[in-house]
């Protein structure tokens, strides 16, 4: 059992694969987990996991949406939370790579939050760019009292940035990115402990090679794991097998 611990199947580029997305998802031994990125979306996640076996939510807003968030919002994230296939919060966290939204309301949205994080039994999902530092101040005062966890999805930092989230106890998933050509990429697939890695896709983005340039979907996420193994110089069923099992103990309403 493979688990794409981060996808946006939901996504307008995949109308036309959507249906074999979750045909393969029942058919393949895999799951994955559907990441919202405002409150519609997230609705329309919990949507797609009430209705497909396999499929799992998270439910959160975007740091790129940081100015939509309401309170409405997060009481609707405050309700969703206890639904038996909402696995976590997010994607939150700060996005500095354009100048908009600024980031003063993305800071305002990663702590409300986290704010809300700290009141759930749920682990939390970030999305961290260009934003290391203003990420690590933030997450620092309220990591302690997230009880569920915390994922740096898509993890893209330095060997020494993991040394510092690790004190945070955090999760890592890596995604397609590994597949490119950066030997930097291998270090960090190195730095991070094995008990404390997870696959991804990020689909339709961070398509693996070698299907660059067409849309990523959760199944690719085997490509991930070959890499992994690849770099460890591990079988990838061991990898697969290890890294589902992380996702599980993180995400622990994957039961089954
Ligand atoms: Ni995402």
């Amino acid at each position: 059992m493979i688990i794409d611990s981060h996808a946006h199947v939901n996504d307008s580029a995949l109308d036309e694969l959507r249906s074999q997305i979750l045909q393969d998802t029942m058919d393949m031994p895999m799951k994955f987990c559907e990441v919202g990125f405002d409150c519609d979306s997230s609705l329309r996640a919990v949507d797609l996991a009430e209705n497909n076996s396999g499929v799992y939510a998270i439910i959160g807003t975007h740091p790129q949406e940081a100015e939509k968030l309401t309170d409405e919002h997060l009481e609707t994230y405050r309700r969703l939370s206890t639904h038996p296939k909402v696995v976590a919060l997010g994607e939150i966290g700060l996005d500095y790579h354009y100048p908009d939204p600024p980031r003063e309301s993305q800071l305002v949205a990663f702590e409300r939050q986290l704010q809300l994080a700290t009141t759930l039994d749920l682990p939390v999902v970030l999305h961290v760019r260009e934003s290391y530092k203003d990420t690590l101040d933030l997450l620092s005062q309220y990591a302690s009292d997230i009880k569920r966890g915390i994922l740096l999805h898509c993890y893209s930092g330095s060997v020494e940035s993991v040394k510092l989230f690790d004190k945070l106890g955090c999760y890592y998933a890596l995604g397609g990115a590994i597949t490119f050509k950066n030997a930097k990429k291998e270090e960090v697939i190195k730095a991070i402990s094995p008990d404390r890695l997870l696959l991804e896709t990020d689909c339709p983005y961070m398509t693996p090679v070698p299907f660059r340039g067409t849309p990523n979907m959760p199944k690719y996420v085997s490509l991930v794991a070959q890499k992994v193994a690849e770099v460890l110089g591990e079988d990838v069923e061991s990898v697969i097998e290890r890294t589902s099992a992380n996702t599980k103990r993180l995400f622990y309403k994957i039961v089954d």
